[in-house]
């Protein structure tokens, strides 16, 4: 039985082409400065960006947590949208690192310009000062949802307004380029400091970029080092990077096809899919929890529960058109097994 992991598009395994360009990148000491694949890199997504640097580095994670490191001092208020990836995802960072206090506005993990206004404290000895808003986009909390540019634009002018900086935590970035049709470099614009990964949906093993000023990222690079992320031949990484950013952007429209497909097959079965999918995340509800991930492994289907009876699906490089029809057809096979035969015949009835 072929496994359809549906987890994440973190599982996704470099192509053979992929690895090819691996096996052949020119390498040098990338912290002399010298790997030659990391320099192309990283000039490629400061060029996407339309920024003047970006900086390599291991993760998604390090990538914010340097750019926020980067963009406060020690007891600064960042806000963030809830279940914003830096703030519950990273193991404390954002505390243990920049010392900062994460504060979430508005719901679902988007928000709008009046919160951020009513975010920022007044100008008061009792309030920490607030200096950073931080936007995930897509943000994946929220089932891979995109802000929309006006609201994000409406909230930069707002955070302007009270002098504070900005990170875009574009893990996902490309996936909302690609859906909207609107470039990266616009989506970057207003932000001092922008993370994306070459490692979800883009499809390579490792590594992220944090985008900015030379100024930001130079300071961004000494805060690498001091988090241990600088890598020595990381040119062989690089070089998947440089793949994936020539040849894995445009294909992430068939992963939002497969997403809307998923999404239609799993309401013809009665499953109810909340929010509906804007990239390549599919949102779903089913109680009894144990019971339907376990009748779902035993199919070979793996998904993620986000919270008891909800679910995150999530489309890649590696699950075809005809991946998902099959999933489908198992996860009706499980619900068959835990609601009985009669139950989930008449759910897919209601299509
Ligand atoms: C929105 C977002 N930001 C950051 C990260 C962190 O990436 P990494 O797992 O490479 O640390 C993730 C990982 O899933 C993510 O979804």
């Amino acid at each position: 039985m072929t496994i359809i992991d549906l987890r994440s598009d973190t599982v996704t395994r470099p192509t053979a082409a992929m690895r090819r360009a691996m096996a052949e990148a020119e390498v040098g000491d990338d912290v002399y400065g010298e790997d030659p694949s990391v320099n192309c890199l990283q000039s490629m997504a400061a060029e996407l960006l339309g920024k003047e640097a970006a900086l390599l580095v291991p993760s998604g994670s390090m990538a914010n947590q340097a750019a926020l490191r980067c963009l406060t001092r020690h007891g600064d208020v960042v806000l963030a949208g809830e279940g914003a990836h830096l703030l519950r995802y990273e193991s404390g960072a954002a505390a243990a690192i920049s010392g900062v206090q994460v504060e979430t506005i508005g719901r679902g993990g988007l928000f709008d310009a009046d919160e951020v206004h009513d975010g920022v404290h007044p100008l008061d000895h009792h309030y920490p000062p607030v200096t950073v808003v931080a936007l995930e986009n897509t943000h994946n909390a929220a089932g891979g949802r995109i802000f929309p540019l006006a609201q994000m634009q409406a909230i930069v002018a707002a955070a302007r307004g009270h002098g504070l900086r900005l990170h875009l935590d574009g893990a996902r970035l490309f996936n909302a380029v690609v859906a909207t049709g609107i470039p990266a470099e616009r989506w970057a614009e207003p932000f001092d400091t922008v993370s994306f990964c070459l490692s979800k949906g883009l499809g390579a093993p490792v590594g992220s970029l944090v985008c900015g000023s030379k100024e930001v990222v130079e300071r961004v690079h000494r805060i690498r080092k001091m988090l241990g992320g600088g890598m020595r031949q990381a040119g062989i990484l690089a070089a998947a990077g440089i793949h994936a950013l020539e040849h894995h952007v445009a294909r992430l429209a068939e992963d939002h096809d497969n997403a809307r497909r998923l999404a239609a097959g799993l309401r013809a079965l009665g499953l109810e899919v909340d929010p509906p999918p804007e990239t390549n995340m599919v949102m779903f509800r089913q109680p009894d929890t144990a019971a339907f991930l376990s009748a779902l492994k035993a199919r070979g289907v793996l998904l993620n529960a986000v919270a008891d009876g909800r679910y995150r699906a999530v489309t890649h490089l590696d699950v075809a058109a005809g991946a998902i029809d099959e999933a489908v057809r198992r996860i009706g096979a499980a619900l068959e097994e835990i609601h009985g035969a009669g139950r989930a015949r008449s759910r897919s009835d209601a299509g």
